[in-house]
C-alpha cells in the first residue's frame, strides 16, 4: 500500500513532476529505428513523458527529436517537408536541422539575429538495438553511454525488437512484469483443460504443470547496482525448485523469467506516453545464433508469448476499447481469461486496474515482495534526485549487460548458489 501522494510520485512523469525529472536523467527508446526506415522519410509524431514531439531521419541518417512548433508561428512540422539536411516548415519556409537550429529562414532580410540565433527545443538521440534513444535531461548530466542492454549488443540477426501500446500508467505495467506469482492463474487453461495453456507451445509440459501447481512462490530479491533481480521458487520434482528469474533495471527496464539455458532470451522497456499509457519495447535476443526465420515470423504474426498481435501504429488488436475480445465461452471452458495471447493477458489485467492503479486501496500479499520492492527502489531514486543526489545507475551503462530466466536447481541451493549456477554470476550480469 502507498500513500496517495507517494502514489503520485510514483506515478506522474510529466514535465516539472519529481518521477520526469528522475526518467529524463536516463536514455530512453523514443521510436522503433523502423519506424523511420530511410533517410528525409517521413517525420513521426512521438509522445514521451507528456511531451509532444517529433522525430525525422535527416539526409545524413541522423534521428532529429524536436519540438513540433515551428519558432515563427507555431505551424506544426510535423506537416513539413524533410528535405536536403533538414524539416522545413511548409508555412514559411522556415528549416531546422537535426539540433533545432533554424538554418533558413526565407522571409528574414539577411543581416536579422534571427539567423544566428532562431533554434526550437530538440533532443539528443542515438541508435541502439533497432531503436532510436534520446536523453531528455540536462545537458550537463547526459550519461556518457546508452545502457549496453545484451538485445544492442548482438548482430541484428540474433535479435528481434517491437513495441505495443500499453493503455494504463507505465508503473502497474511495469509492476506486472515483477509479479511473476500471476503466472500460475493469468495465463493458465482453464483448470479442466490442463494442457491447453496459451504457452503450452512456448514451454514444455512439467514447467507448466509446475506453474499450476504451486501458486505460492517464494521469492528472493538480490540488490545490485542498476536495480534488482528477483527470483521466484516453487516446487518441482523430485528435490528440486523450478526458479523463475527476473531483472528489474532502472528506470523501466525488465527482462522475462521463462528462458531456459539455451532458449532466446526476452526483455522490455517500458516508456511513458503520458500519465495513462505507455510503450513497452519488446525485444527477443538469442547470445549465441541468428533467431530463425519461422521464430522471427511467429513473433511479428504476434498472439504468441511475450508478443501481441498488433494493428496499425503497433496497437493490439485486442486492447481496452473492445474489452481484449474476451470469450466467455472460452473463459468457462479452455482459457482463465477467455482473452487470447499472453502480452493480451498481461494487458488486460493491468490495464483493467485503471488508467492509475490507487495503490492506497490495495491489499498486498507476500508474492508482492517484488513490486513492494521496485516502488521503494523507485520513491528513493527518485527522493534523492530531488535532493541534489545523481542517480548513479545512468553513470553504470556497462551494468545493464543483464540476463535472467529460469532454471531447475537442487533444493538444497540458495538463491545465490542458484544465480551462481545458471548465470555465472550472483546479478545475472554477463561479462565482457
Ligand atoms: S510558421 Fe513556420 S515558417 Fe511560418
Ligand atoms: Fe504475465
Amino acid at each position: 500500500m502507498l500513500s496517495s501522494a507517494d502514489n503520485d510520485l510514483l506515478t506522474r512523469t510529466g514535465t516539472g513532476t519529481a518521477m520526469g525529472e528522475y526518467f529524463r536523467r536516463f536514455w530512453q527508446p523514443v521510436a522503433l529505428s523502423s519506424e523511420l526506415p530511410e533517410a528525409d522519410c517521413t517525420p513521426l509524431r512521438v509522445k514521451v513523458l507528456g511531451e509532444d514531439l517529433l522525430a525525422f531521419r535527416a539526409t545524413d541518417g541522423q534521428v532529429g527529436l524536436i519540438d513540433p512548433r515551428c519558432a515563427h508561428r507555431g505551424a506544426d512540422l510535423f506537416f513539413g517537408r524533410n528535405e536536403e539536411g533538414g524539416i522545413r516548415c511548409v508555412y514559411h519556409g522556415w528549416k531546422y536541422d537535426v539540433s533545432g537550429k533554424c538554418v533558413e529562414l526565407p522571409n528574414v532580410p539577411p543581416g536579422s539575429g534571427y539567423h544566428d540565433n532562431m533554434s526550437i527545443a530538440a533532443y539528443p538521440t542515438r541508435e541502439f538495438g533497432d531503436m532510436v534513444w534520446a536523453y531528455m535531461g540536462p545537458r550537463e548530466h547526459m550519461p556518457p553511454e546508452l545502457p549496453q542492454l545484451e538485445v544492442g549488443l548482438m548482430p541484428p540477426g540474433r535479435r528481434f525488437v517491437t513495441k505495443r501500446l500499453q493503455q494504463c500508467n507505465w508503473a502497474q505495467s511495469m509492476e506486472g512484469a515483477l509479479d511473476t506469482a500471476h503466472f500460475s492463474f493469468l495465463h493458465m487453461s482453464a483448470p479442466a483443460m490442463a494442457g491447453n495453456d496459451a504457452m503450452t507451445a512456448a514451454a514444455d509440459e512439467s514447467r507448466i504443470r509446475w506453474l499450476r501447481n504451486d501458486p505460492l512462490p517464494r521469492f528472493d530479491i538480490a540488490q545490485h547496482e542498476v536495480g534488482f533481480v528477483i527470483g521466484g521458487a516453487r516446487n518441482a520434482d523430485a528435490g528440486t525448485l523450478y526458479w523463475r528469474i527476473t531483472q528489474f533495471m532502472l528506470p523501466a527496464h525488465s527482462i522475462t523469467p521463462s528462458s531456459m539455458p539455451g532458449e532466446t532470451y526476452y526483455g522490455y522497456t517500458w516508456v511513458p506516453i503520458d500519465d495513462h499509457s505507455c510503450w513497452i519495447y519488446v525485444y527477443a535476443w538469442h547470445p549465441e545464433h541468428d533467431i530463425a526465420a519461422a521464430e522471427r515470423a511467429r513473433y511479428a504474426a504476434g498472439g504468441y508469448g511475450q508478443f501481441a498481435e498488433l494493428g496499425p501504429g503497433h496497437v493490439p488488436l485486442r486492447n481496452r476499447g473492445n474489452d481484449y475480445l474476451i470469450d466467455r465461452g472460452e473463459q468457462k471452458l479452455r482459457s482463465f481469461t477467455g482473452v487470447r495471447g499472453i502480452a493480451e493477458q498481461d494487458a488486460m489485467a493491468q490495464d483493467s486496474q485503471g488508467p492509475i492503479v490507487d495503490r492506497s486501496r490495495e491489499h498486498l500479499s507476500p508474492t508482492d515482495v517484488g513490486i513492494v520492492r521496485f516502488r521503494r527502489v523507485m520513491l528513493d531514486a527518485v527522493k534523492g534526485l530531488a535532493q541534489g543526489l545523481q542517480p548513479p545507475a545512468c553513470g553504470l551503462p556497462r551494468s545493464y549487460r543483464m540476463r535472467a530466466g529460469g532454471a531447475v536447481a537442487s533444493a538444497s541451493l540458495n538463491f545465490e548458489q542458484v544465480m551462481l549456477q545458471r548465470f555465472g554470476s550472483v546479478s545475472g550480469k554477463v561479462d565482457g
